[in-house]
């Protein structure tokens, strides 16, 4: 039976930029390994089908101030293999940089990170954007967008060739005749593309699920293309419901038109739930929160090196179309004020006054920080009590907007906790999520069969080519 799909997507110091600093958030990433394993508990008991961990293959003083979590982590194919040993159901999806990774060396680590957790790891394939990564690579400029997703389709192909290198029943182990493998059913791997050779076979067993499922996570066409075509889950960025259904269903045309059994296809958006046990609760913490985001006028000669631009009250002043020189980020916003913004300001008013319950004609305005902070810090928030998130959850899964959510905490644990023992037992008593786990592997989670070996298929190792 399909069923909403849960996944919560790791950041150990809390997924906003404020996250870290609110009292008894985890905020010391030395302390990593047990906020981990502490995450990974509350989700296994909670039967989410996943925890996913993104990637960033640089860092710098920027992300200290855009996502404090990217500046310092442990590497996400590291904590699955770890967390493998700490849980037993739930699965674990792991970023790779389809750019830098090598074929054989990222076949071999996943596909033993499968055997290891009993089939319960996945892939998310991305194309990264942040040119440092490429220096950190020893390539001395970074690829065009297409070159990438070049690149990320032939990996895949690759990928799943590495990965069926050994039949299901290859190794036969027996004793009397003394026979340990049937070599007519070890594969090479044999692949000749613009961007990887490979000759394989990969010295590991077939993973449990055969594939591993593979994720994509991106915006362009090229990246609905691919994910269309190559991906189990696609982790796309959306704006509202609208956006969210237009997407799905580009994403399941496309599938379609690749040949594709387009349900096979799930569609998965970013969500960061702000639950508390009242509206007025979680409002309060939502506006704590953006007091706690700091914004370049707090440093009165000038933000440090690498602060986002776009966190300043000159940005602001352009984004609501009203001149802002002379004031200070905690100044209020009355109706006088706004009834000179723009359109975008109006909408800015809307989206505070809905988080935190501040409008400009109430008894405590909104200053203009909680203007600022939701104009600049990305974050797809739902703020509310178990029930109105799982109003809005169930909403978008019943207009046909996703498949599922991958979950960000703002303030771990306490964040993810609220979510996990809150919203989870409201969506389970709703009859949108299962109480127990029904399978064993990610992809059983996921509602995804076993794929059949391509060597056995008959595979074409130029499809990856024909594609583009
Ligand atoms: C929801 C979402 C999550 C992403 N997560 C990551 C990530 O963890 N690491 C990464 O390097 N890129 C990540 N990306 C970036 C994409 O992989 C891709 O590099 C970016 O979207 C630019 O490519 P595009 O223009 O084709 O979408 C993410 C993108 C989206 C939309």
């Amino acid at each position: 039976m399909s069923h909403l799909i849960l996944g919560a997507m790791v950041r150990t110091i809390g997924a906003y930029p404020s996250g870290w600093r609110y009292p008894g958030a985890h905020r010391d990433p030395r302390l990593d390994a047990d906020a981990l394993r502490r995450t990974a508990a509350i989700a296994e008991e909670a039967r989410l089908d996943y925890l996913f961990f993104g990637d960033w293959l640089a860092t710098g003083h920027d992300l200290e101030f855009v996502d404090p979590y990217l500046v310092a982590r442990i590497d996400p194919l590291s904590a699955v293999t770890y967390l493998a040993g700490h849980t037993s159901r739930i699965g674990l999806i792991a970023t790779a940089d389809s750019n830098f990774a090598d074929p054989y060396t990222l076949a071999r680590a996943t596909a033993s990170a499968d055997v290891l957790s009993g089939g319960r790891v996945g892939l998310n394939l991305v194309t990264a954007v942040d040119p440092r990564s490429a220096a950190n690579h020893g390539r001395d400029f970074h690829t065009t967008n297409g070159s990438r997703y070049d690149r990320a389709v032939e990996l895949e192909q690759v990928l799943r060739r590495l990965w069926d290198s050994f039949e299901d029943d290859a190794v036969v182990a027996d004793v009397a005749s003394g026979t340990y493998l049937d070599a007519s059913r070890l594969h090479a791997t044999d692949f000749h593309g613009e961007h990887l050779s490979v000759a394989g076979p990969l010295n590991v067993l077939r993973p449990v699920q055969g594939h591993l499922p593979i994720v994509h996570s991106g915006t362009s066409p090229r990246s609905r293309l691919f994910a269309a075509q190559s991906a189990d889950l696609a982790l796309v960025a959306v704006n509202d419901l609208a956006h969210a259904v237009s997407i799905r269903e580009e994403l399941r045309a496309l599938a379609f038109e690749s040949g594709r059994d387009d349900r096979t296809l799930k569609v998965i958006a970013p969500v960061l739930p702000i639950v508390g046990e009242t509206r007025a609760h979680a409002q309060a913490l939502a506006e704590d929160l953006a007091e706690l985001v700091q914004v370049a006028e707090d440093w009165p000669e000038g933000p440090p090196a690498g602060f986002p631009a776009q966190r300043s009250l000159a940005q602001l002043a352009s984004h609501v179309g009203v001149d802002l020189s002379g004031r200070s980020p905690d100044d209020l916003v009355g109706p006088d004020l706004v009834a000179r913004f723009g359109e975008a300001g109006q909408v800015l008013v809307e989206i505070v006054a809905e988080r935190t319950g501040r409008t400009p004609t109430g008894e405590r305005p909104p200053s203009l920080r909680q203007l600022l902070v939701a104009a600049s810090v990305n974050a797809s928030m739902i703020v509310g009590t178990a029930a109105e998130i799982a109003d809005e959850f169930e909403a978008w899964a019943d207009a046909g907007a996703v498949d599922g959510f991958n979950v960000l905490s703002a303030v771990q644990p306490a964040q993810f906790e609220e979510f996990a023992f809150q919203v989870v037992p409201e969506l389970q008593r709703r009859g949108v999520f299962p109480t127990e786990y029904e399978g064993t592997t990610l992809r059983e989670h996921l509602g995804l069969e076993r794929p059949d070996n391509v060597h056995v298929t008959g595979g074409d190792p130029n499809l990856a080519v024909a594609r583009r």
